[in-house]
């Protein structure tokens, strides 16, 4: 069986200027210098993607992008093309993400169009799925994260291309997780229907206390983390915990 690297990536999402970026960066790459058992990613915002990149070279901390357009260039006020993050010096892009997904109404369908285009532009589309707290409560977390699987992943998906995020949209930000039975039982639904050797993140109010947990469930691959990815300390300390 093929060996799935974890991978511990941070989705700054819309923080940081551009001194408090560099700073993160390079605490980040300063700690990513001690030995660790997993691939290490940051996404910052767009406009810090050229400042985090120049203080994270040299290190083994990869760079991606939050979102991307499906068009490689044209007439859309606002976006970002996958053409213009690997321009920048990204390797993935995180599609499909619930904020965008909840906020700016974006369908499996548009996230669909976005994976291709990551992979156009020959990125690692890192792909997020999950259920809201009422879709949980009605019994439908699993007929949910099914459906936006098959409405975003593109069938001809590898395991180079891509990663799968399972993220429940009630634990997002909240300080709230899944029972790690839970976890265990929805990865495997999802890999059930995913490239073999695909990797699956768990996101959801990860931090330093309860990543140990989470990433040693053989069925998680990594952990996309978001509050906790603002602070070098946290994060290298989640990063820590793949052991
Ligand atoms: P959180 O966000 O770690 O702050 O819950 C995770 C995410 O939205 O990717």
């Amino acid at each position: 069986m093929t060996e799935r690297k974890r991978l511990v990536a941070g989705n700054w999402k819309m923080n940081g200027l551009r001194a408090d970026g560099r700073a993160l960066a390079r605490d980040v790459a300063a700690r990513a210098r001690e030995p660790h058992r997993c691939e290490l990613l940051v996404c910052p915002p767009a406009t810090l993607l050229e400042t985090v990149g120049e203080a994270l070279a040299g290190s083994d901390v990869a760079l991606g992008g939050q979102d991307c357009h499906s068009e490689p260039k044209g007439a859309f006020t606002g976006c970002i093309s996958a053409e213009m993050l690997r321009d920048a010096g990204c390797m993935y892009a995180i599609v499909g993400h619930s904020e965008r997904r909840h906020t700016c109404g974006e369908t499996d369908r548009d996230v669909r169009a976005k994976t291709l285009a990551a992979w156009r532009a020959g990125l690692v589309a890192i792909v997020c799925v999950g259920e809201t707290r009422a879709e949980r409560e009605a019994g439908r977390a699993e007929t949910v994260v099914e459906s936006q699987l098959l409405g975003s992943v593109p069938e001809n998906a590898t395991a180079g291309d891509l990663i799968v995020a399972y993220e429940p949209v009630w634990a997002i930000g909240t300080g709230l997780t899944p029972t790690m039975a839970d976890v265990t039982e929805m990865h495997a639904a999802i890999r059930a229907r995913i490239p073999a050797g695909a990797r699956i993140l768990y996101g959801g109010s990860v931090n330093p206390k309860n990543a140990a947990e989470i990433l040693a469930l053989n069925e998680v691959d990594g952990a996309l983390v978001g509050g906790a990815s603002l602070k070098a300390e946290d994060f290298w300390a989640i990063a820590y915990a793949c052991r």
